[in-house]
């Protein structure tokens, strides 16, 4: 989602603003902009354009023509007002300039009573408001600090501001709530503002993370002042960036996504290690979470999109074997219906980016009621990882394609994990074990079920000139047909859906016609749910659906035994546990392909951000 940079006393603002926002292009976005105070003129120049950073580049180096040591830059992803560059941030006056993540809700209100006070807005956006009202102060000779703690004291919603004012280049404010903002700092001392530490790590090795209702001033000479909610002088603590935090390449690969896709046998493999020991003599050591199992009598799981799929797949994983109830809902439903918590539950928040609004309102919710909150979460210095009780890090490295892939199988690794863990600390070690030693052999097998691509090309083909998609699937498969689904809408704009194959008959039949593709995961399985889903893609096929199945050996002697003639794509055995993790391969690889033929914007989809951080 939208992205902040801004530097201070750094050489050459210009190209480290444009750097730093190429960072936060992964996040997804519309438009950027950047102003800085140059110091020939002493002007406060504010460059923005629609669509990508290139354009911006190309601006700026026309436009910018004196130095400039402070100044701010963002990438836009539009939430009030089009995609356009009077849109665009920075908004600025001639006094002040400001960029902003987050939505100011009583802005409508805001606006009315700039207008009544003779102030002409000059787009549509949440923003512009806010700017303006702290250049309404300036004129009126209030001192920046005073006029932004002023201006954010009437606004509600969330926000991360970076500011600049023309009549003074050797500062820069930042200033946060709801929405994420870090301070870097480099070696000798220059100060930097960011939306998170990626943005920050090519011109700092240290970052202090603001919280909400702090206001920071960053100045050129390296001196930082920081006032909290209360207007007090604060301390926010430093840690370093590390490695991981800095983008990776592309490694040879076209996309960032077909890296992170063949990245999974080694992303599971890190995550299993630091979680399961090898099982040997009966027993397999396992991490301890910090969670009490023992007095654990309910779950309640709340994440978005697809790390609400990998909650899902949770719930059929610990009703089965652990036999504690589940309760599993979308972070922006959950937050808004004041649901009542069992008493002995703990809460699990998933989340890639450890940014998503719903699901850390969510967690205080449930946080507030008290309740232990855990958060599986692939970035451990993110806002959920700060706030949660337990923080137990999926380690995929970071993703960088819009589509979740590599973070996904991730989180279902330290599902799966806690399940373990939940069963040696229930009494039920032989459980345990078996499921232990079952799962440890993942990694391996979607090493196997990658060597699948090139067999799928051909279906994915055929379903890029398809309408619509319709993914099926029973028990651990239905939450992974729902996400083939995602990916596939999300990747290829084909409409596409994920159905528990017993339901389609309730309703979604009736679409069924020889235009529709069917997308059937039917591996053969013990609990007898492979003969069901067979059912299923008869009543399809009976009226004409273009039906592709996934199995196993075993399920593909069935199929053929039965005679059923349609397409069979072939993957490693599965069992309830590993089933989710190998199946989500073709899912992967089915949109990624798809996409890839209608010619789309494979790593950066249309209308989709990384980190959603406004609900
Ligand atoms: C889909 C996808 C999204 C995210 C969702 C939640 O490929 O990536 O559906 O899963 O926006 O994001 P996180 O996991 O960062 O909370």
């Amino acid at each position: 989602m939208c992205g902040i940079v801004g530097l201070v006393g750094h050489k050459d603002a210009v190209n480290k603003i444009i750097d730093g926002l190429k960072k936060l292009e992964y996040r997804g976005y519309d438009s950027a902009g950047m102003a800085l105070v140059e110091q020939n003129s002493g002007e406060l120049c504010v460059i923005k354009t629609a669509g990508k950073i290139a354009n911006l580049e190309h601006e700026a180096h026309s436009k910018y023509k004196g130095a400039a040591e402070a100044g701010i830059g963002h990438t836009r992803w539009a939430t009030h007002g089009k995609p356009t560059k009077e849109n665009a941030h920075p908004h600025a006056t001639e006094l002040v300039a400001l960029v902003h993540n987050g939505i100011i809700e009583n802005y409508a209100d805001l606006r009315k009573s700039l207008l009544a006070q003779g102030i002409s807005l000059n787009s549509n956006t949440d923003t512009e408001v806010v700017m303006q009202m702290i250049s309404l102060l300036l004129s009126k000779g209030v001192a920046p600090l005073e006029a932004v703690q002023r201006t954010v004291s009437s606004i509600r919603g969330t926000y991360a501001f970076g500011i600049v004012f023309k009549q003074h280049p050797e500062m820069i404010i930042g200033a946060r709530k709801g929405s994420p903002l870090a301070i870097g700092v480099n070696a000798d001392g220059k100060l930097s503002l960011g939306s998170d530490a990626v943005a920050l790590s090519g011109f700092a090795n240290q970052v202090a993370y603001l919280e909400d209702g702090d206001i920071a001033q960053l100045y050129t000479n390296g001196s930082l002042n920081i006032l909290d909610k209360d207007g007090n002088k604060a301390a926010r603590p430093w840690q370093p960036i590390s490695k991981d935090q800095s983008i990776p390449d592309k490694k040879g690969y076209e996309h960032f996504m077909l890296k992170e896709i063949f990245e999974q046998p080694s992303t599971i493999a890190d995550t299993l290690i630091h979680y399961i020991g090898r099982p040997s003599n009966k027993t397999v050591n396992i991490h301890p979470s910090g969670i009490s199992w023992d007095q654990t009598n309910h779950i309640t799981i709340i994440a978005c999109g697809t790390s609400y799929y990998a909650g899902l797949v949770a719930k059929y994983w610990f009703e089965k074997y652990a036999r504690i109830p589940v309760e599993v809902d979308v972070a922006s439903e959950y937050r808004y219906r004041t649901p009542p918590v069992h008493e002995k539950s703990v809460g699990i928040f998933i989340s890639q980016s450890g940014e998503t609004a719903d699901t850390l309102a969510a967690l205080r919710y449930i946080r507030n009621l008290g309740h232990t909150c855990v958060t599986i979460v692939n970035i451990p210095t993110s806002t959920l990882a700060r706030e949660a009780n337990v923080v137990l890090p999926t380690f995929a490295g970071l993703e960088i394609s819009v589509a979740s892939t590599k973070a996904f199988t991730a989180q279902m690794a330290v599902l799966a994990y806690m399940l373990i863990e939940a069963l040696k600390m229930r009494n039920d070690a032989d459980l345990s074990f078996e499921l232990a030693k079952e799962f440890l052999t993942v990694d391996a097998l979607i090493l196997n079920a990658l060597d699948t691509m090139q067999g799928l090309t051909q279906l994915a083909k055929k379903l890029s000139e398809t309408k619509d998609v319709l993914y099926l699937g029973r028990g651990v498969l239905y939450p992974i047909a729902m996400e083939g689904a995602l990916k596939m809408k999300e990747l290829s704009y084909i409409h596409a859906e994920g159905y528990a194959a017993g339901e389609m008959k309730h309703g979604p039949i009736a679409l069924i016609d020889k235009g529709m593709s069917v997308i059937a995961l039917c591996p053969y399985d013990k609990e007898g749910l492979f003969h069901k889903i067979v059912s299923n893609i008869c009543e399809a096929k009976a009226r004409g659906a273009q039906i592709s199945i996934l199995t196993c050996k075993k399920g593909r002697l069935l199929l053929e035994e039965a005679e059923l003639k349609c397409p069979i794509y072939l993957y490693p055995d599965a069992t309830q546990l590993t089933a989710p993790l190998i199946y989500s391969i073709p899912m992967q690889f089915l949109a990624y392909l798809t996409a890839l033929n209608r010619g789309v914007d494979i790593d950066q989809p249309r209308n989709l951000a990384k980190s959603v951080t406004v609900e």
